[in-house]
């Protein structure tokens, strides 16, 4: 699982990301209006559902890789609110959850590290499966723009900080990007430094992604048996125009029985 690797850099990556903050209050938000239980998929170390918890929400989380999982676990230990936040070890094609869900989400991209179009209609299959009827589900995708394809093909020093053994640390970025199959390789490597800026060590942390056009996200949740609710460009809710939209994030429901 690639992200027990990426689990090391996660915070470092997440603090010098552009979306994650609108994109965690949209989703805080999303959780604060829903009665019910609430279910994030890929909920990683608990980025997000960890700050519902400490407003009193409880929260479920799902996630294949048991080193975020972990991460997550110790936080929620840390923070005192362990009894609020229930955990599960799987893959977004296959969970099962102890009761129907009102709300499941899949924030910051997650569904594109399912790299087909039939994974990720399994995955959306099995959410359905799992919400209550009436149930909403959300998630957010890259909006793959010409300008996005060559920002992401260049090479970015991400960030600069302090390794806990007193070393500092470059973290960098590049992406192999595949137009024809929507899908790439984001490769990270963290270069370790001495007092005197020599390398002593370079780790590299690659990450298999990919992303849906928002036609094909429309369609697959149709095809799963979803209704669409809304597609907003951004987290600010602006509905979603391909010229003027940053993210596609969706909103859809499942009927009532
Ligand atoms: C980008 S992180 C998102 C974490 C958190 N939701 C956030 O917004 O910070 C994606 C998470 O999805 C998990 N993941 C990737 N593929 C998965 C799969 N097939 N099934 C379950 N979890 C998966 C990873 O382990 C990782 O924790």
């Amino acid at each position: 699982m690639e992200y027990d690797r990426f689990a090391e850099i996660y915070d470092v990556w997440t603090d010098t990301a552009s979306s994650t903050s609108p994109n965690l209050a949209f989703y805080l938000d999303a959780y604060a209006r829903t009665s019910g239980v609430v279910v994030e998929l890929g909920v990683g170390d608990g980025r997000i559902a960890l700050a519902a918890a400490r407003q009193g929400r409880a929260m479920t989380g799902v996630d294949l890789s048991a080193v975020m999982l972990r991460r997550c676990r110790e936080r929620a230990e840390r923070d005192g609110i362990s009894a609020l936040v229930t955990l599960i070890e799987a893959d977004f094609r296959t969970f099962v959850l102890p009761e129907p869900a009102r709300l499941v989400t899949l924030p910051y991209h997650s569904l594109g590290h399912l790299t087909t179009l039939e994974a990720k209609r399994d995955a959306l299959r099995q959410v359905h499966a799992q919400l209550a009827p009436g149930g909403q589900f959300i998630f957010d995708d890259f909006l793959m723009t010409p300008a996005r394809l060559a920002y992401m093909r260049q090479v970015h020093l991400r960030a600069e900080y302090r390794l806990p053994n007193g070393h500092d640390a470059l973290l960098w970025v590049t992406s192999l990007m595949d137009e024809a199959s929507q899908t790439m390789r984001v490769v990270t490597w963290e270069d370790e430094l001495d007092a005197s800026g020599v390398l002593l060590r370079r780790q590299y942390r690659p990450l298999s992604l990919s992303w849906l056009r928002p036609e094909q996200a429309r369609t697959l949740l149709e095809e799963t048996g979803f209704a669409v609710e809304a597609c907003y460009g951004d987290f600010s809710r602006t509905a979603f125009d391909p010229a003027q939209a940053d993210e596609q994030v969706w909103v859809a429901r499942k009927g009532q029985a």
